[in-house]
Protein backbone atom coordinates (compact mmCIF):
# COMPACT_ATOMS: atom_id res chain seq x y z
CA UNK A 1 0.00 0.00 0.00
CA UNK A 2 1.23 3.62 -0.93
CA UNK A 3 2.52 5.41 2.05
CA UNK A 4 0.82 8.91 2.88
CA UNK A 5 4.01 11.74 2.41
CA UNK A 6 4.11 14.58 4.86
CA UNK A 7 4.17 18.08 4.09
CA UNK A 8 6.88 19.86 3.10
CA UNK A 9 7.66 22.91 5.74
CA UNK A 10 8.01 26.48 4.26
CA UNK A 11 11.64 26.85 5.39
CA UNK A 12 12.71 23.95 2.84
CA UNK A 13 10.26 25.15 0.43
CA UNK A 14 11.42 28.49 1.00
CA UNK A 15 15.26 27.28 0.22
CA UNK A 16 14.52 25.42 -3.13
CA UNK A 17 12.53 28.48 -4.16
CA UNK A 18 15.48 31.34 -3.81
CA UNK A 19 15.63 33.38 -6.57
CA UNK A 20 13.22 31.55 -8.80
CA UNK A 21 10.96 34.77 -10.48
CA UNK A 22 7.12 34.11 -11.36
CA UNK A 23 4.31 33.59 -9.04
CA UNK A 24 4.89 31.55 -5.87
CA UNK A 25 1.91 30.66 -3.40
CA UNK A 26 2.03 28.02 -0.41
CA UNK A 27 -0.66 25.50 0.18
CA UNK A 28 -2.16 26.57 -2.85
CA UNK A 29 -5.89 24.81 -3.72
CA UNK A 30 -5.52 23.61 -6.83
CA UNK A 31 -9.37 22.40 -7.39
CA UNK A 32 -9.75 25.85 -9.61
CA UNK A 33 -6.76 25.52 -12.10
CA UNK A 34 -8.25 21.52 -12.88
CA UNK A 35 -11.16 21.40 -15.98
CA UNK A 36 -13.00 19.15 -13.04
CA UNK A 37 -12.81 21.53 -10.45
CA UNK A 38 -11.68 19.51 -7.71
CA UNK A 39 -8.33 18.86 -5.95
CA UNK A 40 -6.39 19.20 -2.64
CA UNK A 41 -4.01 22.06 -2.23
CA UNK A 42 -0.05 21.64 -3.39
CA UNK A 43 2.29 22.77 -0.64
CA UNK A 44 3.73 25.19 -3.06
CA UNK A 45 2.45 26.07 -6.25
CA UNK A 46 5.08 27.79 -9.09
CA UNK A 47 4.24 29.82 -11.98
CA UNK A 48 7.72 30.31 -13.70
CA UNK A 49 8.01 33.64 -15.99
CA UNK A 50 10.66 32.03 -18.23
CA UNK A 51 12.14 29.08 -19.02
CA UNK A 52 15.66 30.50 -16.70
CA UNK A 53 13.15 29.98 -13.67
CA UNK A 54 12.01 26.43 -14.54
CA UNK A 55 15.74 25.65 -15.04
CA UNK A 56 16.67 27.05 -11.81
CA UNK A 57 13.83 25.62 -9.98
CA UNK A 58 14.76 21.58 -11.25
CA UNK A 59 18.08 21.95 -10.07
CA UNK A 60 17.52 23.73 -6.60
CA UNK A 61 14.58 20.79 -5.80
CA UNK A 62 16.95 18.22 -6.99
CA UNK A 63 19.67 19.68 -4.16
CA UNK A 64 16.64 20.07 -1.80
CA UNK A 65 15.02 16.69 -2.78
CA UNK A 66 11.69 18.12 -3.19
CA UNK A 67 9.84 16.34 -5.47
CA UNK A 68 8.07 18.81 -8.54
CA UNK A 69 4.91 17.98 -10.26
CA UNK A 70 4.41 19.73 -13.52
CA UNK A 71 0.35 20.17 -13.34
CA UNK A 72 -1.41 20.51 -16.94
CA UNK A 73 -4.74 20.64 -15.54
CA UNK A 74 -7.43 18.73 -18.39
CA UNK A 75 -7.28 14.99 -17.95
CA UNK A 76 -6.35 14.60 -14.50
CA UNK A 77 -8.22 13.68 -10.97
CA UNK A 78 -5.85 15.58 -7.95
CA UNK A 79 -7.08 13.26 -4.86
CA UNK A 80 -8.70 15.34 -2.02
CA UNK A 81 -5.73 15.51 0.05
CA UNK A 82 -3.68 17.42 -2.16
CA UNK A 83 0.01 17.16 -3.63
CA UNK A 84 3.21 16.92 -1.84
CA UNK A 85 6.17 19.21 -3.15
CA UNK A 86 6.07 21.69 -5.68
CA UNK A 87 3.34 21.90 -8.54
CA UNK A 88 4.65 24.10 -11.58
CA UNK A 89 2.28 25.63 -13.66
CA UNK A 90 3.25 26.65 -17.29
CA UNK A 91 1.04 28.86 -18.29
CA UNK A 92 3.40 31.53 -18.73
CA UNK A 93 5.43 29.88 -20.71
CA UNK A 94 3.04 30.99 -23.99
CA UNK A 95 5.12 32.02 -26.97
CA UNK A 96 4.45 30.74 -30.33
CA UNK A 97 6.68 31.54 -33.81
CA UNK A 98 6.98 30.17 -37.02
CA UNK A 99 10.07 28.23 -38.36
CA UNK A 100 10.83 27.81 -41.63
CA UNK A 101 7.64 28.65 -42.91
CA UNK A 102 5.82 25.43 -41.92
CA UNK A 103 7.17 24.33 -38.88
CA UNK A 104 5.46 26.06 -35.66
CA UNK A 105 7.28 26.09 -32.02
CA UNK A 106 5.05 26.61 -29.28
CA UNK A 107 6.32 26.91 -25.32
CA UNK A 108 3.86 23.45 -22.91
CA UNK A 109 1.81 26.50 -21.59
CA UNK A 110 -0.07 27.05 -24.57
CA UNK A 111 -3.14 26.07 -24.73
CA UNK A 112 -4.07 23.90 -27.88
CA UNK A 113 -7.15 25.70 -29.00
CA UNK A 114 -4.54 29.07 -29.27
CA UNK A 115 -1.80 26.88 -31.22
CA UNK A 116 -4.66 25.21 -33.38
CA UNK A 117 -6.07 28.97 -34.01
CA UNK A 118 -2.72 30.12 -35.15
CA UNK A 119 -1.95 27.25 -36.84
CA UNK A 120 -5.61 28.24 -39.14
CA UNK A 121 -4.55 31.94 -38.83
CA UNK A 122 -1.12 30.79 -41.07
CA UNK A 123 -3.17 28.34 -43.01
CA UNK A 124 -1.39 25.37 -41.98
CA UNK A 125 -3.14 22.07 -41.93
CA UNK A 126 -1.98 19.23 -39.56
CA UNK A 127 -3.47 20.17 -35.87
CA UNK A 128 -7.47 20.05 -36.83
CA UNK A 129 -8.07 16.60 -34.88
CA UNK A 130 -7.23 19.04 -31.93
CA UNK A 131 -10.05 21.32 -32.29
CA UNK A 132 -12.41 20.91 -29.01
CA UNK A 133 -9.20 19.91 -26.80
CA UNK A 134 -8.84 21.95 -23.70
CA UNK A 135 -4.94 21.50 -22.47
CA UNK A 136 -1.78 22.59 -23.25
CA UNK A 137 0.75 22.06 -25.01
CA UNK A 138 2.80 20.10 -22.90
CA UNK A 139 0.08 17.83 -21.26
CA UNK A 140 -1.06 17.13 -24.75
CA UNK A 141 2.72 15.83 -25.30
CA UNK A 142 3.41 13.96 -22.30
CA UNK A 143 -0.24 12.20 -23.17
CA UNK A 144 -0.17 12.32 -27.01
CA UNK A 145 -3.42 13.67 -27.16
CA UNK A 146 -5.48 12.96 -30.13
CA UNK A 147 -8.92 12.06 -31.61
CA UNK A 148 -9.78 9.96 -34.59
CA UNK A 149 -8.92 12.09 -36.68
CA UNK A 150 -5.39 12.29 -35.16
CA UNK A 151 -3.04 12.89 -32.72
CA UNK A 152 0.08 14.56 -31.34
CA UNK A 153 2.81 12.22 -32.36
CA UNK A 154 1.48 12.50 -36.06
CA UNK A 155 3.00 16.36 -36.46
CA UNK A 156 5.23 16.73 -33.40
CA UNK A 157 8.89 16.86 -34.66
CA UNK A 158 10.67 17.72 -31.16
CA UNK A 159 10.63 18.43 -27.54
CA UNK A 160 12.55 21.34 -25.81
CA UNK A 161 13.14 20.09 -22.04
CA UNK A 162 14.92 20.84 -19.43
CA UNK A 163 16.65 18.19 -18.13
CA UNK A 164 17.57 16.87 -14.88
CA UNK A 165 20.61 18.91 -14.23
CA UNK A 166 18.64 22.04 -15.67
CA UNK A 167 20.18 22.30 -18.53
CA UNK A 168 17.60 22.84 -22.13
CA UNK A 169 17.88 20.19 -24.56
CA UNK A 170 16.02 19.36 -27.79
CA UNK A 171 15.05 15.87 -28.12
CA UNK A 172 13.92 14.54 -31.58
CA UNK A 173 10.57 13.00 -32.29
CA UNK A 174 12.25 9.96 -33.34
CA UNK A 175 13.88 9.38 -30.09
CA UNK A 176 10.52 9.19 -28.15
CA UNK A 177 8.05 6.86 -28.51
CA UNK A 178 4.38 6.92 -28.68
CA UNK A 179 1.46 4.65 -28.32
CA UNK A 180 -2.40 5.29 -28.42
CA UNK A 181 -2.82 8.17 -25.39
CA UNK A 182 0.68 7.41 -24.38
CA UNK A 183 4.30 8.87 -24.49
CA UNK A 184 7.28 7.81 -23.16
CA UNK A 185 9.62 10.99 -23.15
CA UNK A 186 12.74 12.21 -21.22
CA UNK A 187 12.28 12.98 -17.44
CA UNK A 188 12.03 16.51 -16.39
CA UNK A 189 10.15 19.61 -17.54
CA UNK A 190 9.05 19.57 -20.94
CA UNK A 191 9.46 23.06 -21.84
CA UNK A 192 8.25 22.94 -25.75
CA UNK A 193 7.44 21.38 -28.83
CA UNK A 194 7.85 21.90 -32.41
CA UNK A 195 5.24 20.47 -35.06
CA UNK A 196 5.43 20.04 -38.84
CA UNK A 197 2.62 21.41 -40.70
CA UNK A 198 1.37 21.62 -44.00
CA UNK A 199 0.01 24.41 -46.39
CA UNK A 200 -3.68 24.02 -47.09
CA UNK A 201 -6.76 26.21 -47.97
CA UNK A 202 -7.65 28.35 -44.95
CA UNK A 203 -11.50 27.95 -45.84
CA UNK A 204 -10.70 23.88 -46.11
CA UNK A 205 -9.01 23.86 -42.53
CA UNK A 206 -11.55 25.77 -40.86
CA UNK A 207 -14.76 24.03 -41.92
CA UNK A 208 -12.84 20.66 -41.16
CA UNK A 209 -12.31 22.25 -37.69
CA UNK A 210 -15.82 23.92 -37.35
CA UNK A 211 -17.44 20.39 -38.40
CA UNK A 212 -15.53 18.56 -35.45
CA UNK A 213 -16.33 21.13 -32.66
CA UNK A 214 -20.03 20.58 -33.88
CA UNK A 215 -19.78 17.42 -33.21
CA UNK A 216 -17.91 17.50 -30.04
CA UNK A 217 -20.88 20.24 -28.87
CA UNK A 218 -23.45 17.39 -29.57
CA UNK A 219 -22.17 14.76 -28.37
CA UNK A 220 -20.16 15.48 -25.18
CA UNK A 221 -20.95 17.47 -21.98
CA UNK A 222 -18.36 20.74 -22.37
CA UNK A 223 -21.02 22.85 -20.23
CA UNK A 224 -20.09 21.12 -17.30
CA UNK A 225 -16.64 20.49 -15.77
CA UNK A 226 -15.09 17.49 -16.65
CA UNK A 227 -11.77 16.01 -17.68
CA UNK A 228 -12.50 14.73 -21.14
CA UNK A 229 -12.81 11.13 -21.30
CA UNK A 230 -12.15 8.80 -18.41
CA UNK A 231 -11.70 5.56 -19.71
CA UNK A 232 -9.11 4.30 -22.83
CA UNK A 233 -10.76 2.80 -25.69
CA UNK A 234 -10.37 -0.75 -25.77
CA UNK A 235 -9.42 -2.66 -28.88
CA UNK A 236 -11.89 -2.25 -31.29
CA UNK A 237 -14.70 -0.52 -29.19
CA UNK A 238 -15.90 2.49 -27.32
CA UNK A 239 -15.75 3.15 -23.33
CA UNK A 240 -18.87 4.97 -23.71
CA UNK A 241 -20.64 2.50 -25.78
CA UNK A 242 -19.89 -0.23 -22.91
CA UNK A 243 -20.84 1.89 -20.01
CA UNK A 244 -24.57 2.87 -22.07
CA UNK A 245 -24.93 -1.05 -23.05
CA UNK A 246 -24.51 -1.36 -18.83
CA UNK A 247 -26.83 0.95 -18.18
CA UNK A 248 -24.74 3.50 -15.80
CA UNK A 249 -25.68 6.85 -17.94
CA UNK A 250 -26.82 9.26 -15.01
CA UNK A 251 -25.43 7.37 -12.25
CA UNK A 252 -24.01 9.45 -9.29
CA UNK A 253 -21.99 9.51 -6.38
CA UNK A 254 -21.90 12.88 -4.35
CA UNK A 255 -21.76 15.67 -6.87
CA UNK A 256 -20.04 12.90 -9.40
CA UNK A 257 -21.78 11.97 -12.52
CA UNK A 258 -22.10 9.47 -15.64
CA UNK A 259 -23.05 12.10 -18.55
CA UNK A 260 -26.26 11.48 -19.72
CA UNK A 261 -24.96 12.63 -22.59
CA UNK A 262 -21.63 10.51 -23.08
CA UNK A 263 -21.18 7.23 -21.23
CA UNK A 264 -17.43 8.19 -21.69
CA UNK A 265 -17.55 11.18 -19.09
CA UNK A 266 -17.68 12.75 -15.47
CA UNK A 267 -19.11 15.40 -14.85
CA UNK A 268 -19.09 17.96 -11.49
CA UNK A 269 -22.68 18.66 -10.81
CA UNK A 270 -21.95 20.68 -7.97
CA UNK A 271 -19.26 20.52 -5.05
CA UNK A 272 -17.91 16.52 -6.61
CA UNK A 273 -14.57 15.51 -4.47
CA UNK A 274 -11.92 13.09 -5.82
CA UNK A 275 -13.20 10.60 -3.54
CA UNK A 276 -16.74 10.88 -5.51
CA UNK A 277 -15.11 10.66 -8.54
CA UNK A 278 -12.62 7.48 -7.69
CA UNK A 279 -15.68 5.65 -5.65
CA UNK A 280 -18.08 6.42 -9.36
CA UNK A 281 -15.00 4.64 -11.37
CA UNK A 282 -14.68 1.69 -9.18
CA UNK A 283 -18.23 1.04 -9.77
CA UNK A 284 -18.25 1.38 -13.08
CA UNK A 285 -15.41 -0.82 -13.57
CA UNK A 286 -16.84 -3.71 -11.80
CA UNK A 287 -20.30 -3.38 -13.39
CA UNK A 288 -18.99 -3.03 -17.25
CA UNK A 289 -16.54 -5.67 -16.18
CA UNK A 290 -19.45 -8.24 -15.03
CA UNK A 291 -21.55 -7.06 -17.84
CA UNK A 292 -18.88 -7.27 -20.95
CA UNK A 293 -16.10 -8.90 -19.81
CA UNK A 294 -14.10 -5.91 -20.28
CA UNK A 295 -11.30 -4.51 -18.05
CA UNK A 296 -11.71 -0.30 -18.47
CA UNK A 297 -7.99 0.73 -18.89
CA UNK A 298 -7.78 4.75 -16.96
CA UNK A 299 -7.33 7.43 -19.35
CA UNK A 300 -7.75 10.07 -16.72
CA UNK A 301 -4.36 10.71 -14.44
CA UNK A 302 -5.02 10.15 -10.86
CA UNK A 303 -2.24 11.86 -8.83
CA UNK A 304 -1.98 13.26 -5.71
CA UNK A 305 -2.32 11.86 -1.62
CA UNK A 306 -6.26 11.20 -0.11
CA UNK A 307 -7.48 12.78 2.54
CA UNK A 308 -7.22 10.33 6.03
N1 LIG B 1 -21.22 6.01 -27.89
C1 LIG B 1 -22.33 5.45 -27.30
N2 LIG B 1 -22.70 5.94 -26.08
C2 LIG B 1 -22.04 6.94 -25.45
C3 LIG B 1 -20.90 7.49 -26.08
C4 LIG B 1 -20.51 7.01 -27.31
O1 LIG B 1 -22.94 4.56 -27.81
O2 LIG B 1 -22.44 7.33 -24.35
C5 LIG B 1 -20.84 5.52 -29.23
C6 LIG B 1 -21.03 6.62 -30.27
O3 LIG B 1 -22.34 6.61 -30.77
C7 LIG B 1 -20.01 6.25 -31.33
C8 LIG B 1 -18.88 5.61 -30.52
O4 LIG B 1 -19.43 5.26 -29.26
O5 LIG B 1 -20.52 5.30 -32.20
C9 LIG B 1 -17.70 6.56 -30.33
O6 LIG B 1 -18.13 7.71 -29.64
P1 LIG B 1 -17.45 9.15 -29.88
O7 LIG B 1 -17.52 9.51 -31.31
O8 LIG B 1 -18.06 10.09 -28.91
O9 LIG B 1 -15.94 8.93 -29.57
P2 LIG B 1 -15.21 8.29 -28.32
O10 LIG B 1 -14.49 7.07 -28.83
O11 LIG B 1 -16.09 8.09 -27.15
C10 LIG B 1 -13.01 9.60 -28.76
C11 LIG B 1 -11.97 10.27 -27.91
C12 LIG B 1 -12.42 11.68 -27.53
C13 LIG B 1 -12.72 12.46 -28.78
C14 LIG B 1 -13.82 11.73 -29.57
C15 LIG B 1 -14.19 12.39 -30.88
C16 LIG B 1 -10.95 8.46 -26.63
C17 LIG B 1 -10.87 7.75 -25.32
N3 LIG B 1 -11.80 9.50 -26.70
O12 LIG B 1 -14.17 9.43 -27.95
O13 LIG B 1 -11.32 12.29 -26.89
O14 LIG B 1 -13.17 13.76 -28.46
O15 LIG B 1 -13.32 10.41 -29.89
O16 LIG B 1 -13.07 12.34 -31.73
O17 LIG B 1 -10.25 8.10 -27.56
C18 LIG B 1 -10.38 12.70 -24.75
O18 LIG B 1 -9.50 11.91 -25.09
O19 LIG B 1 -10.39 13.29 -23.64
C19 LIG B 1 -11.49 12.93 -25.67
C20 LIG B 1 -12.55 13.65 -25.33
Amino acid sequence: MATKKSQFDRQTLLQVLEGVGGEISFHAPLGASTSLRIGGPADALVVPADIDDVRMLVRQAKIGKVPLFVMGGTNILIRDGGIRGIVIQLTRLNRIRLELGDVLYAQAGVRMPTLLGQAIRRSLSGLEWAAGIPGTVGGGVVTNAGTKLGEMSDVLTAIEIVDDRGAVRRVDASELSFAYRYARVPKRVIVGAWFQLLHATKAQIESQTKGYLRYRKDTQPLTLPNAGSIFKNPLGTSAGALIEATGLKGMQVGDAQISPKHGNFIVNTGNACAHDVIRLIQKVRRAVSARTGVRLQLELKVVGEALS
